[in-house]
């Protein structure tokens, strides 16, 4: 083990999924420091040393980066660690989260030569139409930065204004958590409180459910419109966090599947509320999607389509064979299951949407080794000011591969 360290004086140098950025040490360890820029030399404090690794905070920023700005939200000054990327300059972040995605692909999967696309740019202020937080003596705030403690806030600039309205003036004494979410376009909103809303003032218009009536079968929703279609979502539905957002993903499945036209056969997987089975007009989309909520909210969201929707895991489905694929798993992305309901569609395209590089990474590494050939990968930074990213990758399916898909179905 090399001599420990207090504090370190690094050059930056590619920021890395998580939003830190990696720098070598003299002793020949690599160091993760956050809060960092890449090509900035800064001073930062190490927070764990391992056998062949450090990882370690900004203190000081001794060569700053051009895309380094002051943090533009008060409340950064007073500790809240919601939003991870406030020193970037929003218009850097697509760049970084381009890179981001280029190193999981080569590190991950040995794919270096996937074009990938920065995205159009989307606001950086009041987008976020659901929002998580803690509740401390009765108010809502954020974690703190690199801690448990909770920053009780008075402004969140990337709070859509409905949102922010509820986080600041609310008060919901005995809960632990709260979620907001709100229609922004139909001025709808919900909160959802931990353990239970039985003390809670909000604006009149504002649903209130807790998570113990949840429990006992209630059912609350909104609806928010987008792309232009209505979707109903129910507290306990995923839902993508800005309508702006969501259609911009929209835009992106339907070029990473060539623009299939309404009687092209689609499968929808992880398919939740509908958001692609409705937007991309397809007559008779197929949605898996294993939430009972979610799939409620689906059956009301396509009652005009000709659709079948199935409650279950992906891993339950019979494949059919489909024209194209959609497929938007969770965090931790697909994994054998979700790869073998791809393959076992023979779709010719896929469009994979991915919220996590390393998931993306390991995904598409799986579906080239199949034949899924990626064409390649674009952005939508769907949470500007935080290192998070959601990503859409084209993938089509090779010739030779096809054929050993016919002969396994
Ligand atoms: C990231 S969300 C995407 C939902 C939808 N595509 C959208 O954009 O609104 C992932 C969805 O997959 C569902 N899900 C997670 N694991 C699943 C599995 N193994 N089988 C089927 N659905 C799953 C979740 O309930 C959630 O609705």
């Amino acid at each position: 083990m090399p001599e420990s360290l207090e504090s370190i004086d690094v050059v930056a140098e590619r920021m890395v999924a998580g939003g830190s950025c990696i720098a070598h040490l003299d002793d020949g360890r690599v160091a993760l420091v956050e809060g960092a820029l890449p090509g900035e030399r800064v001073e930062a404090r190490v927070t764990e040393e391992r056998p062949k690794m450090v990882t370690a905070a900004v203190e000081v920023v001794l060569d700053a980066s051009s895309d380094r700005i002051a943090p533009p939200c008060a409340e950064v000054e007073r500790g809240c660690g919601g939003c991870d990327l406030q020193y970037a300059d929003p218009a850097a972040q697509p760049n970084l989260k381009v890179e981001v995605v280029r190193d999981a692909l080569r590190r991950l999967a040995r794919l270096s030569d996937v074009p990938i696309d920065p995205g159009r740019a989307l606001p950086a202020d009041g987008y976020r139409t659901t929002v998580r937080a803690a509740v401390r003596g009765g108010r809502a705030g954020f974690r703190a930065r690199r801690s448990n403690d909770v920053v009780t806030v008075d402004s969140c600039m990337v709070a859509h204004p409905l949102v922010e309205e509820v986080l600041i003036d609310g008060r919901f004494d005995g809960a632990t958590e709260v979620v907001v979410r709100v229609g922004a376009r139909t001025g709808e909103r919900m909160v959802v409180v931990s353990p239970n809303a039985e003390s809670v003032s909000v604006p009149p218009d504002v649903r209130v459910v807790g998570t113990d009536e949840l429990g006992r079968g209630r059912r609350a929703w909104i609806h928010e419109e987008l792309a232009g279609h209505r979707f109903r979502v129910s507290a306990q539905s995923f839902f993508q966090a800005r309508p702006d957002g969501a259609e911009a993903l929209v835009d992106a499945v339907r070029r990473a599947l060539g623009d299939p036209g309404a009687d092209a056969a689609l499968v929808d997987l992880y398919g939740g509320v509908g958001l692609f089975s409705v937007a991309l007009g397809t007559r008779a989309p197929v949605l898996v999607e294993r939430s009972a909520s979610a799939v409620a909210d689906a059956r009301v969201n396509l009652a005009e389509r000709d659709a079948m929707i199935l409650k279950m895991g992906v891993r339950r489905w019979r494949p059919v064979p489909a024209d194209v694929v959609v497929a938007d798993p969770a965090r931790s992305g697909l994994g054998v299951e979700g790869v073998a309901a791809v393959v076992g569609s023979g779709a010719p395209r896929v469009a994979l949407v991915s919220c996590d590089p390393a998931s993306l990474a390991r995904d598409v590494g799986q579906l080239a080794s199949v034949g899924y050939h990626p064409l390649g990968v674009e952005l939508v930074d769907l949470f500007p000011r935080t290192h998070h990213l959601e990503a859409v990758t084209a993938l089509e399916l090779t010739e030779d591969a096809a054929d050993v898909v016919e002969l396994h179905s």
